[in-house]
């Protein structure tokens, strides 16, 4: 009796094992030798280009500047590192072999032209939404850059993570394949699709899927802050889609400051060529999703905020007040009914007021250079000052110029971003 259970059991294992595996498995597509760039007209391969920018494609798969497209770009997970990978038309390392048909399965189900699954580490959940038309444009463009030969080094992931068949339980789980209805406004289209804003500013849970009932509610990714841009938000002025449109137009918004760190490539590499219309339209997807602001309301709210944070300063007797009046105020001191945009001003700027230090740690270590933020203008870097200091100023700004709770551990935190820029100080 108790036989029969066990080779029963041991029966429903392998039934189960094997329906796992069939459900796992995918099959390869067959290579091709690469389309001539003839195949594709000029104004496709032009659409693809503007694409390939809202896509971010450059950013993730780019290490070198002179070799753009040919992966090798590092991503630190808590299982180990994984590397982009070659997308250049290269027969061999590339994706040269590839056909549309490859290329789409790739960005809409996250498996490779062998049919190995990709990790998510490569938004293919938001490029499941992209469209058919713009996935042709975009297969146009990938396949007309230059063939680059280069090998992304091998992924250091840790057993078993390193399966890329498991990949296929994290997709039963986590991978719901396209997600937009049919009457997804443009700006959610470019936003939740190509744009994948979410993958960055979303926290993530244990296995590296975004986080249900999060969205947008900002997250720490590769040692940057991304900011809430939820209801969430930690800025004393809510978003206006005017201010939203300036920000991802140009860089830089009156109330809320600068696109730097990683965001600075977003848009000023990524968005530079998306015509006013689809940043307009993105603006207003974000506006609706912050419950955003009026224009009047924004002017009021930051006249307070700046006067609150002056008041307080007069009144303080801190090392850091000393050290912010002599390094910082004369660049960063604004008039509270009427703030420069040219000098960011901190009691209106997340990097303060967010729950996270890391990116107001890196802009005062590392400086803002002149290609992040206002294009042409930099901040200097104080890495020379030491951790005491900027311990001191740092909770200076946040008790003045914020309402929000003290940090935690600012001097590991400092120490430790210092020797992630190889800032190291004796
Ligand atoms: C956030 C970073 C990121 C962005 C943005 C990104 N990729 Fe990737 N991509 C990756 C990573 C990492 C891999 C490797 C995944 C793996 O090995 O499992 C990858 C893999 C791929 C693959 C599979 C290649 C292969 O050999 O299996 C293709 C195709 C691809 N990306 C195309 C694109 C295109 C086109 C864009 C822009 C629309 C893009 N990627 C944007 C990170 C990114
Ligand atoms: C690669 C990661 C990444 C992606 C992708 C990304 N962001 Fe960001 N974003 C950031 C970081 C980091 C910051 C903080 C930059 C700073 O303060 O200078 C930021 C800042 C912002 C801010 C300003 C928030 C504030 O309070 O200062 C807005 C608005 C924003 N992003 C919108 C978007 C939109 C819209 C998209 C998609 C089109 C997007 N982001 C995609 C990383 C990202
Ligand atoms: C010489 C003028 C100058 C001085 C001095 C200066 N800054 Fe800045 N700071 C700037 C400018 C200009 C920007 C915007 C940079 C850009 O867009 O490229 C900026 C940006 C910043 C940002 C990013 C704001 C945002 O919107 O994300 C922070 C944080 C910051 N400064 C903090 C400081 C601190 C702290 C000090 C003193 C230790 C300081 N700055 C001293 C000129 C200065």
């Amino acid at each position: 009796m108790i036989k029969r259970i066990v080779v029963g059991i041991v029966g429903l294992v392998i039934v189960v094992f094997i329906v796992l595996l069939l459900l796992a498995w995918e099959s390869d597509i067959a290579p091709q030798s690469p389309p001539g760039a003839e195949t594709f007209s000029q104004e496709r391969i032009d659409r693809g280009r503007v694409l390939a920018g809202i896509g971010n494609c450059q950013s993730c798969h780019t290490t070198d500047t002179d070799q753009p497209y040919a992966g090798g770009l590092a991503f630190e997970t808590g299982f180990g590192t994984l590397y982009s990978t070659n997308i250049t038309p290269d027969p061999d390392t590339g994706i040269g072999q590839w056909s549309q048909e490859a290329f789409n399965r790739a960005m809409r189900e996250g498996v490779s032209r062998d049919g190995s699954h990709l990790f998510p580490a490569f938004p293919y959940p938001h490029f499941a939404n992209v469209s058919e038309q713009d996935l042709e444009d975009l297969y146009a463009y990938t396949m007309t850059r230059e063939a680059i030969s280069a090998e992304p080094p091998d992924n250091t992931l840790r057993f078993p993570f390193s399966i890329r068949l498991l990949q296929a339980g994290w997709k039963l789980l986590y991978f719901d394949g396209p997600t937009l209805a049919g009457d997804a406004s443009r700006g959610e289209y470019l936003a939740e699709g190509l744009g994948h804003c979410s993958a960055c500013h979303t926290p993530r849970n244990s296995v590296g899927a975004e986080a249900e009932g999060q969205d947008y509610d900002g997250a720490l990714i590769n040692d940057w802050f991304a900011p809430a841009l939820s209801a969430k938000q930690s800025t004393p002025v809510a978003w206006t889609e005017d201010e939203l449109f300036l920000y991802l137009r140009n860089g830089v918004s009156v109330y809320h400051g600068v696109a730097a760190g990683s965001m600075a490539d977003v848009v000023h590499q990524g968005l530079v060529e998306a015509s006013d219309e689809d940043i307009r339209a993105l603006a207003r997807y974000f506006h609706d999703i912050n419950g955003g602001g009026s224009d009047a309301q924004a002017a009021s709210q930051s006249a307070t905020a700046i006067r609150t944070a002056q008041e307080r300063t007069a009144n303080s007797l801190s090392r850091g007040e000393a050290l912010f009046t002599d390094g910082c105020a004369s660049c960063h001191y604004n008039n509270p009914d009427e703030p420069n945009i040219m000098r960011p001003e901190m009691s209106l700027n997340s990097s303060v007021t967010a729950d996270d230090p890391t990116n107001l740690i890196r802009f005062t270590l590392e400086g803002i250079s002149d290609e992040a933020g206002i294009q042409g203008v930099v901040m200097p870097g104080y890495a020379y000052w030491s951790n005491a200091d900027l311990v001191a100023l740092f909770e200076f700004l946040r008790e003045t110029h914020t309402d929000r709770p003290a940090w935690d551990n600012l001097e590991q935190r400092i120490q430790a971003l210092r020797e992630h820029a190889g800032n190291g100080k004796e």
